[in-house]
């Protein structure tokens, strides 16, 4: 067993939530993680919406762990003298400051290179070039100008964001891919390269298929929307309440219990109807030629259902799904963070996983969802502000114990 990203070393000058996110994975994957906060200061989302006074907050230990800290003031001349020598000793760079943010600093993509050439440059900004490249991007702007919220909610209603962050997360994700990729490359061109990641990119494409709908519709109306036929077609994909994205329709359906979360989640597909229709007690539809093929149930997917959920609503969702899973019909019970986080399948696999922490005890996070059969993941917790600030400058850049003192007065570090 061994840590696939042993041996690579990464300049992290992310903070909230996108770019740490993505550093996040790499450390899982064995990469050391040199996270750089400002000194007394750190990531601000260290205070951002603490549960317990003096701790870290969850929203920061949650995406930083596995890293290291260390404090510097790149604005300071000791401060550039110790960022330049990170960018020497480190194989990636990643950052998320706002546009112009780290030319302003004195390290502008060309300065990068210079200092070294091999490096990987990764960065995420809102948007990329072009009318918005200014503007500072946060989730849920991300989600209103990569097609999400137009797409998500019902026809009725006003746009809605999802509480995926499809921004932040999802743009990590997607630049994590591009840094190993260019590693990758570096490995036969030996040359590092600039990669990146704009969130409207990354939200547009987690939006494809809204994009291929835009098209279909020049077409005719969408038929597996709950609009057809009766409701309006504009000329944009519209909002698609719960309907499947894909060809198979689907609804969630009400469950017993009545809770916010009593819900389950049914798809109709062509081998699914008889089994569905004999366990639902509505046998007499199987063969009928009004209701037996997907084309004539098109039109009133709202009738199938509507009798599907009278059945529903007898049982519990884990009911429905035991009795349904049996019969090959897919479906998937609405669950709440509270039975997520309590999810003993979760603990076992490594998905959800309690980690120890020295000043605001253990807390739960989602470890790494991606699961290497040679490389599995320990998840760590994440570093106090500027815990390895000694050691880094020490042990990576062969600072002496002298120097590291004098960086320190000046409030370099
Ligand atoms: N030492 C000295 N100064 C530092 C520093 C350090 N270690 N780290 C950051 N700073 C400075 C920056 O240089 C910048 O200064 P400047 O404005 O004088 O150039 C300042 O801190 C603020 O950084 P900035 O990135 O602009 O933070 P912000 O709080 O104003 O904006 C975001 C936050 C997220 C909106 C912005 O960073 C952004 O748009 N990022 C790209 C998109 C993104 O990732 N958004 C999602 C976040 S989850």
């Amino acid at each position: 067993m061994s840590e696939a990203l042993k041996g690579v070393r990464i300049l992290d000058m992310t903070h909230v939530q996108s770019g740490p996110t993505c550093t996040q994975l790499l450390a899982w994957f064995g990469a050391d993680v040199i996270k750089v906060e400002r000194p007394g200061v750190g990531d601000i989302t260290r205070g951002q919406l603490r549960d317990l006074p003096d701790a870290d907050s969850l929203y920061f230990t949650m995406l930083n762990s596995n890293k290291r800290s260390v404090t510097l003031n790149t604005k300071t001349e000791k401060g550039k003298e110790i960022l330049t020598r990170l960018i020497e000793e480190c194989d990636v760079m990643v950052e998320n400051f706002a546009p112009g943010a780290l030319d302003r600093m004195g390290f502008t993509w060309e300065r990068i290179q210079e200092i070294n050439p091999k490096i990987v440059y990764a960065s995420i900004k809102g948007f990329g070039p072009g009318a918005y490249e200014d503007c500072k991007v946060y989730e849920n702007v991300a989600q209103c100008t990569g097609g999400s919220a137009s797409t998500t909610g019902f026809d009725d209603g006003p746009p809605v964001v999802t509480g995926a962050q499809i921004g932040d997360s999802g743009t990590g994700l997607h630049l994590a891919l591009g840094i190993v990729t260019a590693l990758y490359h570096r490995t036969h061109s030996g040359k590092g390269q600039r990669v990146e990641c704009a969130m409207q990119d990354g939200v547009l494409n987690l939006c494809r298929v809204k994009l291929r709908d835009q098209q279909r519709l020049a077409h005719g109306p969408l038929k597996e929307y709950p609009q057809y036929p009766n409701g309006e077609f504009g000329e944009a994909t519209p909002r698609a309440g719960n309907a499947s994205g894909g060809g198979q329709p689907g609804w969630a359906v009400q469950t017993k219990g009545g809770g916010p979360n009593d819900y389950i989640y049914v798809i109709i597909q062509p081998p699914g109807w008889a089994p569905l229709m004999k366990t639902i007690g509505r046998e007499e539809l199987i063969e009928d030629p009004e209701w037996a093929t997907p084309e004539v149930r098109l039109p009133k997917l709202d009738q199938c259902f509507a009798m599907i959920e009278e059945w529903t609503k007898t049982k519990s969702k884990f009911e429905v799904m035991e009795t349904l899973n049996a019969l090959n019909v897919p479906c998937g019970p609405i669950l709440s963070m509270k039975e997520l986080a309590e999810d003993q399948s979760l603990r076992a696999t490594g998905t959800v996983v309690e980690v120890p922490h020295p000043t605001r005890g253990s807390y739960l996070t989602v470890g790494n969802p991606i699961k290497l059969s040679a490389s599995p993941a320990k998840v760590d917790r994440s570093p106090l502000l500027g815990e390895h600030t000694d050691e880094i400058l020490g042990a990576v850049l062969g600072m002496s114990a002298a120097d590291i003192e004098a960086a320190k007065a000046e409030g370099a570090v």
